[in-house]
Parts: structure tokens; sequence; C-alpha cells
């Protein structure tokens, strides 16, 4: 049994012999009029939730509480108060069931979601992790030996489509929104600076700071700029943080020699980053592993993963493991 709760979805799964039995995600509605994630509401809510969907994910997996032989749990990073919830009930429940605890890391388990499906990739293998808090590739020599090779200096992927779709007036989060619009919309109309980093490392501020200025020079000159070229801007606006990731996702396959490529983690649902990154993959003969919709936004059924394979290394947590707001690799 796996709980993850480290934002604002509240999440159970259960897995048996590393196969996916249900993953239950309750999301909270609650901060959609504040334009982002309010910690103590999110911590509220997950209070609220827990109980209902670990029932519901025990029920769809067709087992009861007595049946479980571990509890897994995100242990960092993440909102301290959301990591506090989840994180104490794994440890009442590995107590009260007298069952071992594994504690997991929360980027760590997006990597792993990509070992749930049958086609599996094999070690080693790379992956792109692109969430709200992070960007990571991460070489993945083993599935207890992850290197994270380069990362974003300063905001995530996940920032950059959110803040952009802000900027446009668009409702949190709004990387979703941005996709949908951006299909209907020209990639190519309006240029965007992509910074020049060293390495394997990303950075998405300077392309904020230049969408930022763009649309203030545009918007004085037409008001209804925005509204006009709504599907175009997000078009281009995907395309440039496209590119800056695919770029660097293929000079750090290049460099390692590495064949097996994933992408997880909440901006992996991107059907622009999907299909570049697919196309990537075949044009240099590498393989490309996607992980379904449902493991790329936060889940329990990759916590689960993960502490499936920290069950057959016998890599126990004690009940003394602390949530986390921000971790150590
Ligand atoms: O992994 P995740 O669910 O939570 C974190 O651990 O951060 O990632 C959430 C991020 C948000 O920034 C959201 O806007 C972005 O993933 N996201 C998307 C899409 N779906 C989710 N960004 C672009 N296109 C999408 N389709
Ligand atoms: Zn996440």
């Amino acid at each position: 049994m796996a709980i993850e709760s480290s934002c604002d979805d509240t999440s159970a799964s259960v897995c048996r012999d590393g196969k996916i039995l249900s993953n239950k995600i309750a999301n909270q509605t609650v901060h959609q009029k504040y334009g982002g994630v309010i910690p103590e509401l999110a911590s509220r809510a997950h209070m609220q939730n827990i109980v209902p969907v670990v029932d519901v994910a025990l029920q769809e997996a067709g087992v009861i509480l007595a049946d479980i032989n571990a509890i897994a749990f995100t242990q960092a990073p993440g909102l301290i108060g959301s990591l506090l919830v989840g994180s104490q009930f794994a440890k009442s429940l590995s107590l009260a069931l007298d069952k071992p605890l594994l504690a997991v890391h929360h980027m760590q388990a997006h990597v792993l979601a990509n070992l749930i499906p049958d086609r599996k990739p094999s070690f080693p293998f790379l992956c792109l992790t692109v969430s709200g808090g992070h960007t990571q590739i991460v070489l993945a020599n083993s599935a207890s030996d992850l290197k994270v090779i380069g990362e974003t200096l300063d905001d995530a992927a996940g920032e950059a489509f959110d803040k952009s779709a802000k900027m446009l007036g668009l409702p949190y989060p709004g990387g979703p929104l941005i996709d949908k619009y951006a299909r209907d919309g020209n990639p190519t109309r309006f240029k965007f600076a992509e910074p020049q980093i060293k390495e394997l490392d990303f950075s998405f501020s300077g392309l904020k700071t230049s969408i930022l200025y763009f649309l203030q020079k545009q918007v004085k000159e037409n008001e209804r700029f925005i509204q006009e070229n709504l599907n175009d801007l997000c078009a281009c606006i995907q395309y440039t943080i496209i590119n800056i990731l695919l770029k660097k996702y293929r000079k750090a396959a290049l460099q390692k020699g590495i064949n097996d490529l994933c992408i997880a983690g909440g901006v992996s649902a991107n059907s622009g980053l999907r299909r570049g990154f697919e196309e990537m993959c075949n044009q240099n003969g590498w393989r490309s592993f996607i992980p379904a919709f449902e493991y790329c936004t936060d889940n329990a059924a990759m916590i689960a993963i993960a502490g499936y394979y920290k069950y057959l290394a016998k890599d126990f947590s004690e009940l003394s493991a602390t949530a986390s707001a921000r971790a150590s690799w």
C-alpha cells in the first residue's frame, strides 16, 4: 500500500509483485480560485480525503488491510504540512498492522513510474523528470542508484508553463491549458530567446521575463492582443519550452551513450513534449518510454512501485523517519 500527499493530490495505491492493482487520486479543487496551491488548505483537504481514498484503493484492489505486507509513503520533497498528513497516516498504519515502512523520495518515484508497465526500460536508462517544482535529467543505473546529471538553476519547466499561462490570464494550473490551446496555434509565429546554459543544466527564468516584456509591449499597442492570438502564443511558448528540454536531453543521451530514454512528471503529460520526445528518439534509434497519463502527474502508484523495489532490497525505514520539505537526493 502506498500513500502520496506531497502537494495538492491525495492518492493511495495498492501493488502486488510490482503490478498496480489500484491507483486512486483525490484532486483538490479548493485552490483554483487563488491561482496557486495554498499549503494550509492542502493539508486540511488531505486530512479529509486520506481515509476515503485509502478505503477505495483497497476496495478496487480487492484486498483488505490485513493483506498488506508493507506501507510506502512520500517522505520528501513537497509541502511540509501535506507531507506530514501522509507520513503520519502511513506510520500509524505500519504501527497498527505491524508491517514495515518504506520512505520514498517523490522525485525518484517519478522516475521509477517508468517501471510500472510491462514494457520497461533496461538499466542504465535516462529520465527527463519535468514537474511543477523540478526539472532534472536522471541517470538510472538501478532502482536504487539514481543520479541527477542535470537540473534547473531557477524555475522548473512546469513553473514556466504555469507562470506563462498566468501572464496570458489563464487559471492555475495553466500547463494543461497551454497544451490545449497550442494544438490550434502556429508554433513558429513568435520567437522567444532560449537560454545558453552550460553542461546539462536548464534555466527558465529568462524565458519568463522575455515573454512578459513581449506581452507588455504588444498589449500596449493592442489591448486585445492576447485574446486575439491566444492559440499562437500558447503554441510558441510550448514550442520554446520543449525545445529547451529536448536539446539538453539529446545532449545528455549522446554524452552518456544511453539508448533507453524515459520522461516523467506532470509536464510529461504535455502532448507536444510526448510527440517531440518520440520523434527525437526515433531519429536517433533510441527506445522511448512514457508513463500513462495517470502515472505522469502526482499519484501513489509511482510511490508503490518505488516502495516495491525498496521492499525487495529490504530497505525499510524506522518509525522515526520524518517528512521533509526539502530532501537530499
Ligand atoms: O508532477 P506534478 O503533478 O506535480 C509536481 O510534483 O510538481 O506536476 C505538475 C505540473 C504543473 O506545473 C502543471 O501545469 C504541469 O505539471 N502539467 C502540464 C500538463 N499537465 C500538467 N504542463 C504542460 N502540459 C500539460 N499537459
Ligand atoms: Zn510530482
